[in-house]
């Protein structure tokens, strides 16, 4: 059942050395382009990363994550629209239409990233039920440069997200991470205005597993928030996301200089 998919998968990090077999992929691959899409058009496209050095690169460029070379099934999505710029020039649109081909704008990216995290996360469910376990990557926006002349990407096409797929070495025995409750987390009918306690009171979940786990910073007496702005928020990491994701997002920016 989808819910109990849902409600066990957890990221996994650690695959068996088992090659996923052929037919097994080509469902995951099938299932995956059942994702929803933007005028199901795949405003998205995905690299399947076979080459064991590009699966290395990745490791590398990914924050330094070794987990990532040894993943059976290392997948790249995209935000894309370059290969629909293609088709529109192949198809002549300019002529038969009378309007120019324009540059893709910043909404292009962004409905293009909806679509590649639509499809990445059908990929991510569709994995759990064949058996497999996953895990994304959000690293693979860093050291743009590297990775864009590695794939030999395109100016259009984004990086969105990777993901490592492959069979479990062994199941997790730990409790799953929890999650805010329901009532703690969503917001109704608009955005309120966020309050310290209000914000408390959404992570205490997190914050408790966390001060049992010993994982929180001062001597485990901070709190959640301390935790992310220490740990991710002021990172180096998240540093070169900023400046990485800059460098490709700047020519969607460009549009009516077309
Ligand atoms: C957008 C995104 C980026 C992520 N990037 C990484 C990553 O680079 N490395 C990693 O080990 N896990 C990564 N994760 C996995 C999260 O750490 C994980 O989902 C989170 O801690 C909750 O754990 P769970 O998935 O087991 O419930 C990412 C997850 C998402 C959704």
């Amino acid at each position: 059942m989808l819910d109990d998919v849902i409600l066990r998968r957890r990221s996994y990090r650690t695959f068996a050395s088992r090659p996923v077999e052929k037919e097994v992929e080509d469902k995951l691959l099938t299932m995956t382009l059942r994702a929803p899409s933007g005028g199901n058009m795949q405003l998205w496209s995905m690299i399947r990363v076979t080459d064991p050095e590009k699966k290395a690169l990745l490791a590398r460029t990914c924050d330094n994550q070794a987990f990532i070379a040894k993943a059976p099934l290392v997948y790249f999505f995209l935000s894309d629209t370059h290969k629909w710029i293609e088709y529109f020039k192949g198809s002549k649109c300019d002529e038969k239409f009378g309007k120019p081909i324009r540059n893709p704008g910043i909404g292009d990216f962004h409905l293009g990233m909806q679509d590649a995290m639509a499809a990445a996360q059908t990929c991510v469910l569709a994995a759990e039920s064949l058996g497999l376990r996953s895990c994304y990557i959000g690293d693979i926006i860093e050291n743009y440069e590297t990775v864009k002349e590695a794939f030999h990407l395109p100016t259009f096409a984004a990086p969105a997200c990777l993901l490592v797929i492959g069979y479990p070495k062994e199941e997790i025995k730990a409790p799953l991470l929890p999650r805010p409750d329901n009532d703690a987390f969503y917001f109704t009918d608009e955005y309120p205005e966020i309050t310290y306690e209000m914000m408390e009171k959404m992570y205490k979940n997190q914050e408790d597993f966390s001060r049992e786990n010993k994982t929180l910073p001062l001597d485990n007496t901070g709190t959640y928030g301390d935790r992310y702005f220490n740990k991710k928020y002021t990172s180096d990491f998240m540093a070169e996301m900023n400046r990485s994701t800059k460098i490709f997002l700047s020519p969607w920016f460009e549009e009516e200089k077309d």
